[in-house]
């Protein structure tokens, strides 16, 4: 599976049921989500998210966020109201023309389309703060990685870097399976099943091998929660990481 096929699926959630597809909550698909109560999860996720930060024996600057998978804003739009500039980065053409459309806070907060595997629309050492949830469990895992790098290398030597990403499937014959999954049969088979429909297709990385990804990119672990964001059939970590300054 490609970049540009993640890309044509999540494009098709952006145009048929945005908010749906980012918070697929029951009762609120088909255009049920209102905008008030839908923005309203992106403010309570991020209070939490900060008052987590906080209570780490580390020193969060409000300056630049980084917003990886941001969607139409839902998150974005939150840490708004407490960094001074917010990126929000996305590879769906109109999930960004509707995060546009919905930017309360004008320069301060800028939407990037990104197609490409990499960040290189950032300067190395640009942000304070990384935050990016439910959104690298959507593509296989060796784009995952090659952004976890990249979150890295953006990141500010005293920045934190927070996101979460499943682990493996609870299941041995999910785990089984997950192998095929970016492959071009697995693909066949979708395309069977679900005819031209988006779908939200499941990834992870082993914990172990987050790990030692962040290790080889110069990051150091301040902390691992488990996360309960992802699909119920994962396990799932969020990984709050800082950056060892260069010798
Ligand atoms: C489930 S939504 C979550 C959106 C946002 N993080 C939130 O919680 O409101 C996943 C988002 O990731 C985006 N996405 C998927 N693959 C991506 C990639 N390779 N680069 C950037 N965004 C990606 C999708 O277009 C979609 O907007």
């Amino acid at each position: 599976m490609s970049l540009k096929d993640v890309q044509e699926n999540w494009n098709k959630f952006g145009e048929q049921d945005p908010l749906w597809g980012i918070l697929a909550w029951p009762g609120k698909e088909e255009g049920r989500w209102d905008l008030e109560s839908f923005f309203a999860t992106g403010e309570a996720e991020i209070a939490a998210v900060l008052a987590y930060v906080d209570g780490l024996d580390v020193k969060l600057h409000r300056g630049a966020a980084l917003d990886f998978g941001c969607g139409v804003g839902r998150l974005s739009q939150a840490l708004a109201a407490h960094f001074t500039e917010v990126h929000g980065v996305d590879i769906s053409p109109a999930m960004i023309d509707r995060a546009q459309a919905l930017n309360r806070f004008g320069e301060r907060c800028h939407y990037h389309l990104n197609d490409r595997d990499d960040l290189s629309l950032f300067a190395d050492n640009s942000f304070d703060f990384i935050y990016s949830n439910i959104t690298l469990q959507h593509m296989p895992p060796r784009f995952a990685a090659a952004y976890i790098g990249e979150f890295l290398r953006v990141l500010k030597p005293d920045g934190i870097l927070l996101f979460q990403i499943p682990s493996q499937p609870r299941q041995w014959w999910r785990r089984l399976v997950q192998p095929l999954k970016p492959t071009r049969l697995w693909r066949l088979y979708q395309r069977l099943r679900y005819g031209e429909a988006p779908v939200m297709a499941m990834y992870g990385i082993p914990r172990h091998r987050v790990e030692q990804l962040l290790r080889r990119h110069g990051g150091y672990l301040l902390d691992v929660t488990a996360d309960e964001s992802a699909d119920v059939h994962w396990t799932s970590y969020r990984y709050c990481v800082g950056k060892q300054a260069p010798e």
